[in-house]
């Protein structure tokens, strides 16, 4: 079962922040996109994504946390007759998705939210995609935005998601490492045990699937796909 909200009795009074921003500070955003294309190997997991998806004229999809824009703007290349839209919850971030995909032939609708509280009706969209946002999330955080994108699918919309795993050998830890050092442990130790594929299941997606692996220089990025 999809664990609903725990409540943490060690948590202190602090309320926890309601997003990581991208390379963790804001002051870094800007380095963002650079980084990704170098440390994750962005042209090759991004398109790998997208690779098996079909969005004909009509459809719709939704990219969870899209950040700076570039999967959005390597979707609508691809699939120029589909609808998309972007949520995140940095405005500051959704403001350079903006730019980037000012001059796209069919315009993307870019809007601030969460994750874990999808602002949209059940049933809008015939697939939803997230790249690198789940290792940002608390476990909590993971299962409610899976609740809240399997709410949002339509009935068999597809789940493509491309975060950390498991890493295969001991290289490939080491390198995660970097990430959890940077972004912290709260949110990424799900991820070092690979537990993504079991929290997709439990919240009620049927057929998921890992597709790919892809070593990069920050650890294992892995392609999951689960029907709604
Ligand atoms: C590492 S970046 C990835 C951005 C983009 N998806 C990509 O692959 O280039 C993580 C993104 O998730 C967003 N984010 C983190 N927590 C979020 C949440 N709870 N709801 C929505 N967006 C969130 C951050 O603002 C950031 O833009």
């Amino acid at each position: 079962m999809c664990p609903m909200k725990q409540i943490d009795a060690s948590n202190s009074n602090r309320p926890a922040p309601e997003f990581i921003p991208a390379l963790r500070f804001h002051a870094l955003t800007g380095l963002f996109d650079a980084a990704v294309r170098v440390g994750v190997r962005e042209a090759t997991f991004k398109t790998r994504l997208l690779e098996p998806m079909n969005l004909g004229p009509g459809t719709s999809a939704l990219d969870v946390g899209c950040g700076t824009g570039t999967l959005l703007a390597l979707a609508g290349k691809r699939f120029p007759e589909a609808d998309f839209t972007g949520l995140d919850g940095d405005p500051a971030i959704l403001a350079r998705a903006g730019r980037k995909l000012a001059g796209q032939a069919r315009p993307v609708r870019l809007v601030a939210g969460f994750a874990n509280e999808l602002p949209f009706e059940n049933a809008s969209f015939d697939a939803a995609m997230s790249s690198l946002v789940f290792h940002h999330l608390t476990t909590d955080r993971k299962h409610a935005a899976l609740r809240e994108i399997r709410r949002v699918l339509k009935p068999g919309g597809i789940l493509h998601l491309a975060d950390y795993g498991k890493a295969r050998n001991p290289f490939e830890r080491l390198a995660f490492l970097q990430v959890q050092l940077l972004d912290g442990f709260a949110t990424t130790s799900d991820h070092a045990a690979g537990r993504l594929p079991d929290f997709i299941r439990e919240c009620g997606f049927n057929d998921v699937r890992l597709t790919d692996e892809i070593p990069t220089a920050t650890g294992v990025v892995t392609i999951l796909r689960a029907r709604r």
